[in-house]
């Protein structure tokens, strides 16, 4: 949530931090801002309410500077509006600050700074941070914001440019990432990788509570009371195009299209045919650790929540021990049982979302263990839990999940194959579903190829203003999904139910104006939801049903647009069944000319409560 990026080299920094800002816009998009500094003339600023290329058109032409600071935000205290956008200065204008995170105590800083005849002119948190470092008196920017930060209870990643220092940049990093880039004479740092790939791939992870002063000779490393940390920067294998839309005209297309080859590297080297079961040593649990196991609880947010339900219910299924999932954000609430011999599993894409990490520490307070399935490397959640397992989908740009959400699937089916093989899952069992696994990417590749067919039935869907998705047991997750993801991409009513609970309440809603999108996967259940399919019928409810080739609609059909989507072995049903619900959203999304990368209202990772 909300972006930082920062220069100082022999270039204009301007341009840099714009192209840099373009690229985190997919974490916060309600306004953006720059500061550059050049010696003897002072700090400029430009912020408005807005994307990134409206700052890139009100930038005045004399905005030089080899040292600047940007930030693209997500709003949390206060309105999107030009004041609130960051950079925040202090009174004097010599000081700007650039923040990701919240601070908790802002209502009482703004207090004190106020009764100290300080002016607030903004309604953030951010801007204390500014009049903090401002009014020390200390020699050293970074003994500034270091005894600025002293005050200041909360998360953050923050930048800070001091008109009186101007040849550095101080970063500090508490709970909110912050990646310094190893330049040529030049020094960058970034919320996130995906700002610095272009420029450099060695690069320094901060910790939390760690600063870091920039130069355009180098870094150094300290502590919030100035000790010296002796941080090594690390060459990062990774190809800076993967960071790019390329040919297609959305992140999203390209991430969903990109399934296939997530999966080959979610399960690279993970898969033991001749055991019948995975390898997962990033786990660090051994087979009696494992068999050890009674109960698996599952917590993630959002979409990694309603994969977490599918993974919950595989693992029950194939290691028949007791799992479920419970949304993150709701858990440390209810003040939980934590038991010894349950598996915690933290489930993320970005390995930030606050939520999740919160319930992490929750059960690791508590003595419990927790294990992450997590796609970015290094982030706050792989490093907090006890062991894990990375996805390796590869960056994800798009605000809504679609390949991560996949390798999440694909990581809860070894996980399950792990606890079921040294339990009473047979041989044969286990081996019938790494073949499975080895064929899932091709048979991704043919749910994909249902793109052509599925584009009419998206925009009839688009001209509903409210859908039902259902689905039952297995598919349940899968509806639950599939109307997230349509509707944070077209801003539709998408409501996701038990099939076997329409007639509880939801089929008063049915009429010809509410389609509904069913999920009967061939199954035991099939003829039961067929049956509801008829409900829904008789009421001249619109039927698109994402099924296998093996189930009969019966007379059904002729108010049901029918896609088949291929079978594997049926546990890895509701992945398969979930890729046309995706494209069902996407052309939805484009027909109705929705920012698709960027809805409205959301970021790519939240980083706040
Ligand atoms: C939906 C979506 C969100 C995320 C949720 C968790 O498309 O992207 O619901 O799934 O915010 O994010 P991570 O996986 O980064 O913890």
């Amino acid at each position: 949530m909300c972006g930082i990026v920062g220069y100082v080299g022999g270039q204009q920094a301007a341009p840099l931090l714009l192209e840099g800002l373009g690229r985190l816009e997919h974490r916060g998009y309600d306004s953006a801002g720059l500061a550059v500094l050049s010696s003897g003339k002072g700090l400029k600023v430009t912020k408005l309410a807005g994307r990134v290329r409206a700052l890139e058109a009100a930038l005045p032409k004399r905005f030089g500077g080899k040292v600047g600071i940007g930030h693209t935000r997500w709003a949390t205290h206060g309105p999107a509006n030009d004041v609130n956008a960051h950079p925040h200065l202090d009174a004097t204008g010599q000081v700007a600050v650039v923040h990701n995170g919240i601070i908790d105590n802002a209502a009482a800083l703004r207090a004190e700074l106020a009764d100290e005849g300080v002016e607030l002119v903004s309604d953030t948190d951010t801007e204390v941070v500014a009049h903090l470092v401002g009014r020390s008196d200390a020699d050293t920017l970074e003994a500034k914001v270091s005894a600025a930060l002293r005050r200041v209870e909360g998360t953050y990643g923050l930048a800070v440019l001091h008109a009186g220092f101007p040849d550095r940049i101080v970063v500090a990093r508490n709970g909110s990432p912050l990646i310094i880039g190893v330049g040529d004479k030049e020094m960058h740092v970034a919320s996130d990788l995906a700002a610095l790939v272009r420029y450099t791939t060695t690069v320094v992870h901060l910790a939390d509570g760690e600063m870091a002063t920039l130069t355009a000779t180098g870094y150094s490393t300290y502590r919030e009371d100035l000790s010296a940390t002796d941080r090594r920067a690390d060459t990062l294998d990774i190809d800076p195009a993967s960071y790019d839309a390329g040919e297609h005209e959305s992140f999203m297309r390209k991430e969903m299209l990109e399934q296939p080859e997530a999966v080959e590297r979610t399960i690279r080297g993970r898969l033991d045919e001749r055991f019948g079961t995975s390898h997962l040593g990033g786990l660090d649990m051994d087979a009696r650790d494992l068999r050890a196991v009674r109960r698996v609880k599952v917590l993630g947010c959002g979409s990694a929540y309603y994969v977490g339900q599918m993974g919950a219910q595989l693992i029950e299924e194939l290691a028949r021990v007791p799992a479920d999932a419970e949304a993150a954000s709701e858990f440390r609430y209810r003040n939980p049982i934590i038991e010894p011999d349950t598996l915690y599993v933290a489930v993320s894409q970005s390995g930030e979302t606050v939520d999740t990490l919160l319930a992490v520490q929750e059960v690791r307070r508590k003595g419990g263990r927790c294990i992450g399935l997590v796609n970015v490397v290094g982030s706050a959640i792989a490093r907090e839990c006890d062991g894990g397992v990375y996805l390796h989908a590869g960056p994800e740009v798009a605000v809504a999940s679609t390949k991560a959400l996949t390798t999440m699937y694909v990581g809860f089916a070894l996980l399950a194959l792990q606890l079921g093989r040294v339990r009473d899952m047979s041989i044969a069992d286990g081996k019938r579903l790494v073949a499975g696994l080895q064929r899932l990417p091709a048979d991704l590749e043919e749910a994909l190829a249902l793109e052509d067919e599925l584009v009419p039935v998206a925009e009839r869907l688009a001209r509903a203003e409210s859908l039902f998705f259902v689905g039952r047991v297995c598919g349940f997750p899968v509806a639950r999904e599939g109307a997230q993801k349509f509707k944070e991409v077209t801003y539709r009513h998408a409501e996701a139910y038990q099939t076997s609970e329409l007639k509880h309440g939801p089929l008063a809603l049915i009429d010809k104006t509410v389609p509904t999108v069913a999920i009967v996967p061939e199954d035991e259940l099939a003829d039961r939801n067929v049956g509801a399919l008829h409900e829904i019928a008789a009421r001249k409810g619109p039927l698109v049903v994402v099924t296998h080739p093996g189930v009969d609609l019966g007379d059904v059909a002729d108010r049901t647009i029918r896609i088949d989507v291929p079978r594997n072995e049926p546990e890895l049903d509701p992945i398969l069944l979930t890729v046309p619900l995706q494209l069902l959203a996407y052309h939805a999304a484009r027909h109705l000319e929705r920012d698709i990368d960027k809805p409205r209202n959301l970021a790519k990772s939240v980083t706040v409560e």
